[in-house]
Formats: C-alpha cells, sequence, structure tokens
C-alpha cells in the first residue's frame, strides 16, 4: 500500500451558513507555495483583526469546476483579494491557468463586477522581462470589468525580498480593510507585529520498531491514475550520456527516462519535474547542526483543517513518516537563502541572545540592507546561516514548518519525441557548477545528479528519480506546411531536438513539410557542439531545411544566435510573412531578450515599419501563439 500525499488544500464544504459576517475570499495561484504561504499568512492575521469578517483561503483551481461556475461565484463576491505567481514566459501557475485564460478573455461581460472590492499581490522576478503580468493583467481586468481597486497591485520582487514587499502591501491594505471591516465602535488598533507567529507542526515520533516501512516514500507511487507534481511516478534512468568532449572545461547530460509501463505520456514541447535528492554531504551538515539523531523516525501533521501549520503561515504539505536522515535527503530545501520568516523562527530557538538579537534584526526593517547584502547578494544557504549561528537548535515541527521550505521539483524541457521515442522521456540537462560569493561551491542539486547516475545499460542496480510532466503550448504547428523559425543556443536546443525528430517521424509517413529553419548557438565545435551528427541527419533528411551555428568563442568577436539571424533577416520575414512560427528556448534574462529586440529590428527593417508598427506586429505574433517562448 502506498500512502499517497496530502492534497495542497482540503476543498470547503460547499454549503455555506449565512451568519450575516461579511465574507471575504482570498484567493491563490501558487507554483511553489509562496503565494499560497502569504494568502494564508493574511488570513490569519486578518482573522485576529477583524472579529465580525469571515476569511476563506481558496485555490483557483478548486473554487470552481467550470466557466460558468466561475462567473456564478464570482459574481456574489464582494470583497476578494488575489494573490498571483507569474511563472515561465509571463504565464499563470498550473492552479491560476484556467481562471486566467477563462476571466482575461471575458471582455463581452462588461462591467458584471461592480459589487467586488479588491486588492492583487502579485509575485514575480523583476529580471524576466514579463515581470508581475499575470497580477498586471488580472488587476487591469477587473477594473475594465468594473470592481473597485483597494490597493495599488503589488509587485513583489523575488529577485529582492518578496517577504518585505508583502508586508508593505499589506501594510496599505490594512486602512482599507479596516474602512470596510470594522465596526464604528470597535476603536482597539492592531499593530503589525513583523515576528508574526512562528508556525509549527505537530511531531509524532515512532520507536523504530514499531516505525513504518520505509519505501513509503513518494517516489514509489506508481500505479496511480494521474502523474503530477504531488503523485510523481519513479521512473528508471536508462541511458545517460556526456555531450560535451573531453577538451569542455563545462559539462552537459543527456539523460534517457524510461517510461514503459508507467502510464506516463507526454508530447513534444512538454516539460518533465524531476524530483532530486540532497548530497549526503549536505545532509550530514544539516544532521550536526539540527543536533539531532538521523535516525530519529517521525512525521509531521498539521492540526488545522486546510493542512497548514499550527499557528500561522504555511508551507507545503507535510510528508509520509520517515527518518530524519531521509526527511532531510528529499524534501528540504537545505541550499536556498532564508527567508525572513525562517531567521525568526531560528531566532526563537537561539539559547544564545546575542544570535536571537542579530537574526531579529536581519529579519526586521532596519536590517533590509544586511538582509540584501548579507543573505541574498552573497547566496548564502540556509545551512550557512545556521552554521553562523550555532546556539539556533529548532525542534522539528518548527524546523519543517517555519525554516525550511519544501524541496521543489526541477523542470526539464523534453528533448525528445513520442513519435520518436514512446517509452523514453529525453533530458538535455547542464551542470550548474559555480562558486558562490561566500566561496561555497553551488552544486545544482538535479544536474549533479543527472552528471553522476548509473544508467540501466550499465547496471541493473540502475538510478531512478521520481518524475511527472507538465503539459506546455510549446507545440508545432497544427499545419506541418506552414514555416518553423527555431532559435535555441546551448540547451535551448532541447525542445527543438524534439521537435525535429517528429518532422523527422512525419517525414518518413509521406507528410509534405513546409520549410524550416534552427539557429543554434554554442562556444567551440570541437566542446559544446551536442547533438552535431543528429542535427547534420535531420537536414539531410529534409526533417529540417536550413541549420545555422553561432559559435561565440571560435574568432575574435563573440557570434551569438541573434548575429546570425541578422544575417538571416529576409529569409526570416519571409517565412513570417507567409504564416511562419517563431520559437525562442533558452536562457530568458540575456539570450531571449536580446533575441527578441533583434526580431523587432528584423520586423521594422524588412517591413519598413516604424518602431511602434513593429513593435505592435511582434505582439501580434505572440498573441495569435505565433511567437513562442519556452525561457528560464
Ligand atoms: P558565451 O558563453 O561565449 O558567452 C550557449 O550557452 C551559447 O549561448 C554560448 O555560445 C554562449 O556564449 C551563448 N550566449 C551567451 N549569452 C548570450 C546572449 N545574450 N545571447 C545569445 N547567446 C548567448
Amino acid at each position: 500500500p502506498v500512502e499517497p500525499l496530502k492534497p495542497l488544500t482540503v476543498k470547503e464544504p460547499e454549503v455555506e451558513v449565512d451568519d450575516g459576517k461579511q465574507k471575504v475570499t482570498i484567493f491563490f495561484g501558487t507554483q511553489t507555495g509562496t503565494a499560497e504561504g502569504f494568502a494564508k499568512a493574511l488570513a490569519d492575521e486578518a482573522k485576529a483583526r477583524y472579529e465580525k469578517a469571515k476569511f476563506r483561503v481558496v485555490d483557483l483551481d478548486d473554487y470552481a469546476a467550470d466557466d460558468d461556475e466561475y462567473e456564478e461565484k464570482l459574481k456574489k463576491e464582494s470583497l476578494a483579494l488575489f494573490f498571483l505567481a507569474t511563472y515561465g514566459d509571463g504565464e499563470p501557475t498550473d492552479n491560476a491557468a484556467r481562471f486566467y485564460k477563462w476571466f482575461t478573455e471575458g471582455k463581452e461581460r462588461g462591467e458584471w463586477l461592480q459589487n467586488l472590492k479588491y486588492g492583487v499581490f502579485g509575485l514575480g522576478n523583476r529580471q524576466y522581462e514579463h515581470f508581475n503580468k499575470v497580477a498586471k493583467v488580472v488587476d487591469d481586468t477587473l477594473i475594465e470589468q468594473g470592481a473597485k481597486r483597494l490597493v495599488p497591485v503589488g509587485l513583489g520582487d523575488d529577485d529582492q525580498c518578496i517577504e518585505d514587499d508583502f508586508t508593505a502591501w499589506r501594510e496599505m491594505l490594512w486602512p482599507e480593510l479596516d474602512q470596510l471591516l470594522r465596526d464604528e465602535d470597535d476603536s482597539t488598533t492592531v499593530s503589525t507585529p513583523y515576528t508574526a507567529a512562528i508556525s509549527e507542526y505537530r511531531v509524532v515520533f515512532y520507536d523504530p520498531a514499531d516505525a513504518p516501512l520505509e519505501d513509503k516514500s513518494w517516489g514509489n507511487a506508481n500505479g496511480h491514475a494521474v502523474h503530477d507534481a504531488q503523485h510523481p511516478c519513479r521512473s528508471n534512468v536508462a541511458v545517460r550520456k556526456e555531450l560535451h568532449t573531453p577538451q569542455s572545461d563545462r559539462s552537459c547530460t543527456h539523460l534517457e527516462f524510461d517510461i514503459a509501463g508507467t502510464g506516463l505520456s507526454y508530447e513534444t514541447g512538454d516539460h518533465v519535474g524531476v524530483y532530486c535528492e540532497n548530497l549526503i554531504e549536505t545532509v550530514e551538515e544539516a544532521l550536526k547542526l539540527l543536533g539531532l539523531s538521523p535516525d530519529t523516525y517521525f512525521s509531521i501533521h498539521s492540526d488545522k483543517e486546510d493542512g497548514t501549520p499550527l499557528g500561522g503561515s504555511s508551507l507545503p504539505p507535510t510528508f509520509p513518516p520517515c527518518t530524519l536522515r531521509t526527511a532531510l535527503t528529499k524534501y528540504a530545501d537545505l541550499l536556498s537563502s532564508p527567508k525572513k520568516s525562517a531567521l525568526l523562527a531560528l531566532a526563537a530557538h537561539a539559547s544564545d541572545p546575542t544570535e536571537a538579537d542579530r537574526l531579529r534584526y536581519l529579519a526586521s526593517p532596519a536590517g533590509k540592507d544586511e538582509y540584501a547584502q548579507w543573505i541574498v547578494a552573497s547566496q548564502r544557504s540556509l545551512l550557512e546561516v545556521m552554521a553562523e549561528f550555532p546556539s539556533a537548535k529548532p525542534p522539528l515541527g518548527v524546523f519543517f514548518a517555519a525554516v525550511v521550505p519544501r524541496l521543489q521539483p526541477r523542470y526539464y524541457s523534453i528533448s525528445s519525441s513520442p513519435r520518436m521515442a514512446p517509452s523514453r522521456i529525453h533530458v538535455t540537462c547542464a551542470l550548474v557548477y559555480e562558486k558562490t560569493p561566500t566561496g561555497r561551491i553551488h552544486k545544482g542539486l538535479c544536474s549533479t545528479w543527472m552528471k553522476n547516475c548509473v544508467p540501466l545499460e550499465k547496471s541493473s542496480d540502475c538510478s531512478w528519480a521520481p518524475i511527472f510532466v507538465r503539459q506546455s503550448n510549446f507545440k508545432l504547428p497544427i499545419d506541418p506546411k506552414v514555416p518553423v523559425i527555431m532559435i535555441g543556443p546551448g540547451t535551448g536546443l532541447a525542445p527543438f531536438r524534439g521537435f525535429l525528430q517528429e518532422r523527422f517521424a512525419m517525414k518518413e509517413d509521406g507528410v509534405e513539410l513546409g520549410p524550416s529553419i534552427l539557429f543554434f548557438g554554442c562556444r567551440n565545435r570541437q566542446m559544446d557542439y551536442i547533438y552535431e551528427d543528429e542535427l547534420n541527419n535531420f537536414v539531410q533528411s529534409g526533417a529540417l531545411s536550413e541549420l545555422v551555428v553561432a559559435f561565440s568563442r571560435e574568432g575574435p568577436t563573440k557570434e551569438y544566435v541573434q548575429h546570425k539571424m541578422m544575417e538571416k533577416a529576409s529569409d526570416i520575414w519571409n517565412m513570417i510573412s507567409q504564416g511562419g512560427y517563431l520559437y525562442v528556448c533558452g536562457d530568458a534574462k540575456g539570450m531571449a531578450r536580446d533575441v527578441h529586440r533583434t526580431l523587432h529590428t528584423i520586423v521594422q527593417e524588412q517591413g519598413s515599419l516604424d518602431s511602434s508598427k513593429a513593435e505592435s506586429m511582434v505582439k501580434n505574433l505572440q498573441m495569435t501563439g505565433r511567437y513562442l517562448r519556452d525561457v528560464w
């Protein structure tokens, strides 16, 4: 028997009793749990402030089963708050996607939300082009559809300190809520302490003799009807290959997961989510810092109905009973920088008052700059911070609820097509290995695992990982005759290898294909020209009409994909003019931004348009799904 992971939230009963209390609905669109955590923290605090109101925290997906239900229920809301994260190329989180599509496409509904007062807080990262797009679009749409904005849309920036942005937005919100939710005779003022209640899980310890079997862990949860982030599927590594030559000082792994008989399936362009484990050395370090036995067998429980920890803000759900060593290995994100709330939780359990004071200072408004410098800019990991405060020894229930975040799956663009590899998911993964400002060597968790894992072709005792597939809209045009322009340097090549496998299979079936061009970029033909033979074969077979490669470190000057695009400007323009699709995959902050500018220039010059006409033409390509980006 397998114990499934608890769902993120427990659905609230549909029947509502009218107790005369003003109802406030707090929606969240979350991917890693931060938006959900903020939503719940706000609800907890608001409940304490406004006794006469009723607060409900709702997952946007759980709110309504279909579009009609969204409409019917939203119409009845009078006060709503939205916590919305933006992902990838300005996209909503998985659990907000359905709502977002329906809500933002509903212009014809008119001003139907006139009874609704609302606030939106967005979670995003300023480094990305579409910073907080989802929050901004929902905010604009709410206004268009007649709702009344209580406070300006909050633009949380994860590149700096998103907790501070949340705090600042919340401080603007209280006076507005005071007017709406507080009785006139109610004169008590509640000041918001920045030392919020510290969350805690209830911990149950087991005698090792009675301990449940270790392999209840979720990685074994095969046979599940649907595999998603909560129900990943154990999958063996069938093949592993190094793609760089020995001359390269970097590494890129080609890996194949065997999905035969697992029930997993995928489409070209989808992503695979991979759960990874911490390295033994990382876990040992954490055990030492916590001062607890690795064999402590325990489980953690939330006693609150909605699955959040006791006493306040929340983290993703608990995990099945296991030893502390297993919990630290599989579920604890020990290497990210700690949030301010984590510092406060550590402070509460620091026996040395000087350490406690310093931790509180770092989390306080006065310590803002030092937090930004000492923690964020120096990429100081939770373990590094704990090592600096050796007297801080939080108990297990606090550590897992309030100090350490859940280890998140890593996503990769699948580099195969099910038409060529129906029982395999291919991944193309560059090794992350870098020195942080504190001198720590940061080894990317999943990429290091992929580099070192043992494939089935080498040993029957091969490596495996819990994986699942996340669908994407990064797909070839339905009509194979439509021209296709692909831009993917480095591992940005991944989905295009899938596209080309797909086109190769179509070609074999006698399907007539339209023209296609691939812009690939790497440093040097002798080092990191990945899949070179395959790409040449695609050209020979006609699956790819033209292959253009930019080598950035062969000549005296850097040559990048966008330089090659300029050389091919008239071809690109012709393909676009014939209804072609344009795809970009790879690094969002540098490459995709530069490629976007180049595209703008090409459209402007080739079409003899002024800058704003060119802009709207590129926008139009994006809106109509003909300019798609898979960027990170
Ligand atoms: P570089 O490392 O020599 O700077 C794949 O990583 C390729 O993308 C490399 O050749 C890399 O070049 C190149 N690259 C780096 N930054 C880029 C950018 N802003 N635009 C396009 N290509 C870039």
